[in-house]
């Protein structure tokens, strides 16, 4: 039996995260393992009804269960509360009292929708890498942060074991890939990235069959849009690893295509890298496949069924080879489907 808690959110979030909830409904008939659901608001959703962001009771839930699949939260409604009171803040603190130190983002090219990405076919054709974006600690947490009317202020900040826990995660997956590691930072100008710099080159002794280079972050954006196949592991922080992410959503032809497992020592959420998308919210535009590719990386890194995680993506790639699409990965004037037509047609292809 998993337990699972869906914290739909904001926005399109209850959108996508049906489409994942109806894919796992689908596995449960098909292999005949229980899976339970239990939904808890969370962000402005849960604001609305009982005035919290994060209630105790949905912490609480995420806390004892086996995998937390979460829509996305946020929105113009809460964008002027105070900081610490916004949905994203609440995002940050689930991370953080989850332990979530790892954000695994893999970036990889369907080839039924090379024609999707802005760029030529041939530059993304075969694109496939992993980033892992370190997830509680840097810039996002850094203390002292604050605005006054003069200046606005935070704080770049890594400890030893925070650098050195993701850098073995990403030297252990890169053994299971094509053992090449970049890291990522801005060591030319931050002290903080000279140290992460230092770090992984020292956790590095102990991974000497796999190849580390590094790389700054303003270069690295280049890198991607320039030749995404040169890549394969990328570790880097928690800012650099959300703006570097989003570049590699649009690779593989929409933000609306890029899974996530946040993980940490005891606990797991998966979540798709995007947001809760205002502009398209409420009306069955949304592309439910980050969202569903999230529920593979649930079956293969918290309940280690790969198999399972295998079936869900090929059910994408047969539903993107059938010819459908989402608005977002839609050429013009090709028909988009709706987010539910999306979804039925990956369940199908799951098959019974
Ligand atoms: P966004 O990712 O929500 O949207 C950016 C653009 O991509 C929009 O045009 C949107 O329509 C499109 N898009 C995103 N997901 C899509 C999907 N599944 N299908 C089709 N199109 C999709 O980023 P934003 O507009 O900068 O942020 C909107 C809100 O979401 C903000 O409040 C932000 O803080 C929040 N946000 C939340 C998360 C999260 O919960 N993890 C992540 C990013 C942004
Ligand atoms: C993401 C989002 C979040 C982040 C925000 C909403 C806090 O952009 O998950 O990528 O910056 O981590
Ligand atoms: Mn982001």
């Amino acid at each position: 039996m998993y337990k699972i808690v869906s914290i739909p959110g904001d926005g399109i979030g209850p959108e996508v995260v049906a489409g994942a909830v109806a894919v796992l409904k689908q596995l449960s008939k098909k292999h005949g393992f229980e899976i339970v659901i239990e939904e808890h608001p969370f962000g402005g959703a849960s604001y609305d009804l009982h005035g919290e962001m994060l209630t105790d009771a949905t912490l609480e839930a995420c806390k004892n269960c086996d995998a937390v699949l979460l829509g996305a939260v946020g929105g113009p409604k809460w964008e002027s509360l105070p900081h610490d009171h916004k949905p994203e803040a609440a995002l940050l603190k689930i991370r953080k009292e989850l332990g979530l130190f790892a954000n695994l983002r893999p970036a990889k090219v369907y080839d039924a929708l090379l024609g999707a990405s802005s760029l030529k076919p041939e530059v993304v054709r075969g694109t496939d890498f992993l980033v892992f974006r370190e997830l509680t600690g840097g810039i996002y947490f850094g203390q002292p942060r604050g605005f006054d009317e003069n200046k606005g202020w935070n704080t770049m900040v890594y400890e030893r074991f925070e650098v050195e826990r993701i850098a073995r995660l990403a030297f252990e997956e890169a053994r299971k890939r094509d053992k090449k590691v970049i890291s990522i930072d801005k060591a030319n100008v931050l002290e903080v990235s000279q140290f992460w710099r230092n770090v992984v080159h020292e956790v590095h002794k102990d991974f000497a069959d796999v190849e580390l280079s590094d790389m700054y972050v303003d270069n690295a954006a280049m890198q991607i849009v320039r030749n995404p196949k040169q890549f394969d592991v990328i570790v880097t922080s928690n800012l650099f690893g959300d703006i570097l992410s989003d570049i590699a959503g649009m690779i593989t032809g929409s933000l609306g295509m890029l899974p996530s497992a946040s993980i940490g020592k005891s606990h797991a959420l998966y979540e798709p890298i995007h947001g809760s998308a205002p502009d398209i919210a409420g009306q069955n535009k949304a592309n439910p496949i980050a969202t569903i590719a999230s529920v593979a990386m649930m079956f293969d890194y918290s309940f280690s069924l790969p198999d399972i995680a295998r079936e869900i993506y090929q059910a994408i790639e047969a539903t993107l080879a059938s010819g459908l699409r989402t608005a977002d990965i839609a050429n013009p004037g090709e028909i988009a489907v709706s987010t539910t037509v999306m979804t039925e047609a990956i369940v199908r292809h799951l098959g019974a």
